[in-house]
């Protein structure tokens, strides 16, 4: 009888186990027996039921990072594609998302600090308290993803580099190359790699954050696929390493910061150039003083000599 109970039990634990395939675009996900639906767990007891053949919405990834205690994103700087593009500089956050994954306009972190976000989910407005009014979702139709690649040992061919890269976004995001607007761009000597994700400003159905969202995590963390391979774009037989990337967002309306916001940032940024000014004049200095100390000492030696 217990052997018969063991036996049961141990092809129940083999059916579990064995019977479901996993979750290809999301690798925290779970999928049970017997409808082998997979879900993520967004909090406790919250289970969101999954389509793994997709991308997994970013409200729902943010979620479950917040759930599982994940560390925030980095600070991270760099040029616009237009005056009214702007970047993620708050990072993570624990969202409230509709039921189809998408973000609601008003966010508040669980706390009575609230701002309004775009469709990808960043912020587009000051910060308020609890009574901020978001009327709507605004769309973000236009992503521009700028990666820093790692140094090579023979130069990239930049054609190929750039269909390397388009072809990786469609097999790897399922995003159509329709939405790969204009040709990316590559700069060979500062290793950067311009892409842009555009989309129709009515379009409501292509979702450009997730692309971004998974890209960032492929670069900067770990990716969020099942399968851990990198994006590695192979040119010419040579894989090409992605070390940074920075995604600019820009909304069908422009973001509403206040300049008195903004201008906090570009006095810290001209803080800085003065600070990096000053360090260039002080090693000039040094260096001349140096000089001169050289040139003061070498006629006494050669006096001596
Ligand atoms: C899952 O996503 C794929 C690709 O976007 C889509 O074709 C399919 O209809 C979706 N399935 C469900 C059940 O929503
Ligand atoms: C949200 O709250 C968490 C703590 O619960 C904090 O670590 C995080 O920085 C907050 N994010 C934002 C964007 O305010
Ligand atoms: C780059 O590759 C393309 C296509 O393979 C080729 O036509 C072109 O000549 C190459 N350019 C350089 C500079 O090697």
């Amino acid at each position: 009888m217990k052997i018969w109970i063991a036996l049961v039990l141990a092809t129940f634990a083999v059916c579990a186990t064995g019977q479901c395939p996993q979750c290809s675009t999301m690798k925290w996900a779970m999928c049970d027996v017997p409808s082998c639906q997979c879900s993520l767990t967004m909090g406790v007891n919250v289970h969101q039921p999954l389509n793994c053949t997709a991308l997994v919405p970013k409200c729902f990834l943010m979620k479950t990072e917040m759930y599982r205690a994940k560390a925030g994103l980095s600070t991270r700087s760099g040029g616009k594609p237009v005056e009214s593009a702007f970047v993620d500089n708050d990072g993570i956050y624990d969202p409230d998302c509709e039921t189809t994954g998408a973000f609601r306009a008003k966010q508040c972190n669980n706390t009575d600090t609230c701002w309004c976000v775009n469709s990808a989910g960043v912020r587009r407005t000051d910060k308020g308290d609890a009574s901020l009014k978001c009327e709507k979702l605004v769309e973000t139709y236009w992503v521009r993803l700028q990666l820093k690649h790692k140094a090579v040992s023979t130069p990239l061919n930049s054609s190929v580099l750039q269909s390397a890269i388009a072809t990786a976004i469609q097999a790897r995001y399922f995003l159509d190359l329709t939405h790969v607007k204009e040709e990316v761009q590559y700069d060979p000597d500062a290793r950067l790699i311009f892409v842009d994700l555009k989309k129709e400003k009515t379009d409501r159905t292509t979702d450009l954050s997730r692309v971004a969202y998974y890209m960032e995590k492929d670069v900067k963390l770990d990716p969020l696929f099942l399968e851990q391979a990198r994006l590695t774009p192979v040119v010419n037989g040579q894989t090409v390493e992605m070390e940074d990337i920075l995604v600019y967002y820009v909304d069908v309306d422009p973001p509403t910061f206040t300049m008195k916001k903004l201008t906090g940032g570009i006095i810290a940024v001209i803080v800085v150039v003065i600070l990096a000014v000053v360090a260039g004049l002080l090693v000039v200095f040094l260096a001349r003083r140096r000089e001169q100390k050289y040139s003061k000492a070498e006629p006494r030696e050669m006096e001596a000599l």
